[in-house]
């Protein structure tokens, strides 16, 4: 990359609007007419990981909610603003969170260094470690431990969705609407399904389980 590169973007804007036209003279305009995408995409921050180009979406295809190690927190105003948009008035039928292998938020919740104000954030995910201490403690390849930490807390944001009463409220009204865990793969750019899939809340502790009237 070179240093430069700022400087380019605008240009690289002017190619790609011209590229996309060359390909359908429409594409701007059927944009303009409105959005359905039928997923809702939450992802991590990182750089490295491109919600639409790594599953070969295009505009308008994905909703997409990212913040650091994609993380499902129920007082996150900006989170439950757009998984309430994207359910009740795009009604989405796919929820994905996708984390990904070498998260660096991850990393940082294994260990204990002092970052700064991220540490507040960060330690949403150290919960998910204590969670789930009994299983990662035993896993001595740190490499092993730190993936498997990485695919754990992604089924627990699957879970945290299931949790919320915007999923809930649409599964009651028996919207179709299913809840997808995948790992992406920095290195080799594959995505696992971790199969931590839900379509009602059946799974969830009774605990969790809102008594919504229809
Ligand atoms: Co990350």
């Amino acid at each position: 990359m070179n240093k430069d590169f700022y400087k380019n973007l605008l240009d690289n804007n002017k190619k790609w609007v011209l590229d996309s036209l060359n390909t359908d003279p429409n594409f701007f305009k059927k944009l303009a007419n409105g959005q359905q995408p039928p997923v809702l995409w939450i992802g991590c921050a990182d750089s490295r990981v491109p919600a639409n180009e790594i599953i070969g979406a295009q505009p308008g295809e994905v909703f997409v909610h990212r913040n650091i190690a994609n993380m499902v927190v129920h007082t996150d105003m900006n989170m439950l603003s757009v998984l309430d948009y994207a359910v009740n008035v795009l009604k989405v039928k796919h929820v994905i969170v996708c984390g990904h292998y070498g998260c660096g938020g991850v990393a940082a919740a294994m260990g204990n260094q002092h970052i700064g104000l991220i540490d507040n954030w960060i330690r949403h995910i150290k919960d998910v470690y204590r969670f789930h201490n009994d299983e990662l403690d035993t896993i001595k390849d740190e490499k092993e431990r730190f993936d498997r930490f990485v695919e754990l807390n992604v089924m627990e944001q699957v879970l945290d969705l299931a949790k919320t009463s915007i999923v809930q409220s649409a599964w009651k009204k028996n919207q179709e609407l299913s809840i997808h865990g995948w790992v992406y793969g920095i290195d080799s750019g594959i995505i696992k399904d971790l199969g931590a899939n839900f379509s009602c809340d059946k799974d969830l502790s009774e605990v969790y389980q809102l008594d919504i009237k229809q």
